[in-house]
């Protein structure tokens, strides 16, 4: 029988709060990139919380992701984890990823004081940079632990002042050399679960308090350079021009257009670069940053087509373009049984949920390769995410924890019989 969790508001509250002050001064919003000083603030906020109010035994692995456990019953049981980032994106919100994590210290705490033992050991996990990282690579913690990050990827990833995301590891305390540690055996984890905020619109405009996730959309993200000539702005007559400008303005009204001819796909052009944006000088480069997402590979497979099929047409105006894509997260649906535990938990709790997929990308994506998952969504103010509006109510936050809860209660009952 699970016992409910005397969930603390104030706690919670509290750890919200003082996160949200780890930011980068210099940014709008919260800003707190992986491997900088606010983020390394962060986890040690988190840790030592970990170790004083939940009795955790706190370690940092090797990939540098923050790992609080609470040893079970029976140590040969695989763990329970419970985890999510403290990264956030450049001018962020304050709730994306943390809730997660305070979400599973939160539950650790309660357990603690109220003297509860799980039959399985219990893990919170902060992943290392699940955001994009100043290294271009992102859920890098989740990816190492599934045994999906290769040392080359590691020594080739540069920053802007072209430091290897290797020795930025090592510089952080990590031990990149010893990657295989980190890995986690499928098997090895009974199961993973992730609270996080919805970032979209749906139980906002709703009003319903959970979401079920029943699975991930695929991301994939590319990059497109296309080089024309620098040239005077005065003296260049039109017809003579090799604009990469007006090439590249072009070609992302056309992929504006490919994304909305499928059902539910989206596809954003985030990052444009101008070369040399100054205002006398036809550009002469420019380079842009994609990110296509979708639940369904093959729609995903014929849009990269089609705009494959688009820059190849600007090759022909004699421009030069470049086309790279490659993955960054799998699609994911989650097992059956891991969602309807879900269900029934917010069923005995008298709590309306609704069950959907997420656009966002989680940790939860690569775990869930490895591990029974699931993920648990509370409202977003007016769907936003990803800016400095981003807001959860509180007593949202506080019912996620309390269905997190009853849901890994259930788990570590049922799992171990
Ligand atoms: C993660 O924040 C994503 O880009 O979905
Ligand atoms: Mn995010
Ligand atoms: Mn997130």
């Amino acid at each position: 029988m699970s016992v409910p969790l005397q969930i603390s508001r104030k706690r919670i509250k509290r750890d919200i709060e003082t996160l949200a002050v780890f930011t980068d001064p210099n940014e709008q919003g919260f800003t707190r990139l992986s491997f900088s000083k606010e983020y390394r603030d962060a986890v040690d906020y988190v840790a030592g919380k970990m170790a004083a109010e939940a009795e955790l035994e706190v370690r940092i692995d090797e990939i540098g992701n923050l790992i609080g456990r609470k040893p079970g019953i029976n140590e040969n049981l695989p763990c329970l984890m419970i985890g999510s980032h403290l990264d956030t994106v450049k001018a962020g919100g304050k709730y994306d990823g943390i809730a997660g994590v305070i979400a599973g210290l939160e539950i650790a705490r309660c357990l603690y004081d109220q003297k509860i033992c799980l039959k399985h050991p219990l893990e919170i996990v902060g992943f290392l940079a699940e955001e994009p990282s100043p290294f271009g690579k992102s859920t890098i913690g989740s990816r190492a632990m599934t045994g999906k990050l290769e040392l080359e990827t590691l020594k080739k990833a540069t920053n802007q002042q072209g430091k290897s995301l290797y020795q930025a590891l090592k510089e952080a305390g990590g031990n990149p050399d010893k990657l295989e540690k980190v890995i986690r055996k499928p098997g090895s984890i009974a199961s993973y679960w992730e609270l996080h905020i919805e970032q979209g619109p749906v139980l906002d405009q709703q009003k319903i308090p959970i979401g079920v996730v029943s699975g991930i959309a695929a991301i994939v993200r590319a990059e497109i350079t296309i080089v024309g000539e620098s040239n005077h702005a005065g003296t260049t007559p039109m017809a003579q021009r090799k604009d990469a400008l007006t090439a590249g303005a072009s070609l992302v009204t056309a992929i504006d257009s490919i994304a909305r001819e499928y059902d539910r796909m989206v596809i954003t052009v985030g990052e444009f670069e101008i070369d040399p944006n100054f205002s006398n000088i036809i550009p002469g480069k420019v380079k842009m940053g994609l990110d296509l997402r979708s639940l369904d590979e093959d729609d995903l497979a014929s849009a990269i087509q089609a705009i494959q099929d688009v820059t190849d047409g600007i090759k022909t105006n004699g421009l030069g373009i470049t086309f790279n894509h490659w993955r960054s997260s799998p699609r994911v649906v989650f097992p059956r049984e891991m969602t309807i535990t879900a269900e029934k938990v917010c069923k005995k709790m008298n709590i309306p949920y609704l069950v959907f997929p997420s656009g966002a990308g989680h940790d939860a994506s690569y775990l869930s390769e490895i591990a029974p998952s699931g993920m648990i969504f509370i409202p977003s103010k007016g769907g936003l995410s990803h800016c400095p509006q981003e807001h959860s109510d509180l007593s949202d936050i506080v019912k996620g924890v309390e269905v997190l809860s009853g849901v890994i209660q259930k788990l570590d009952s049922e799992l171990s019989l």
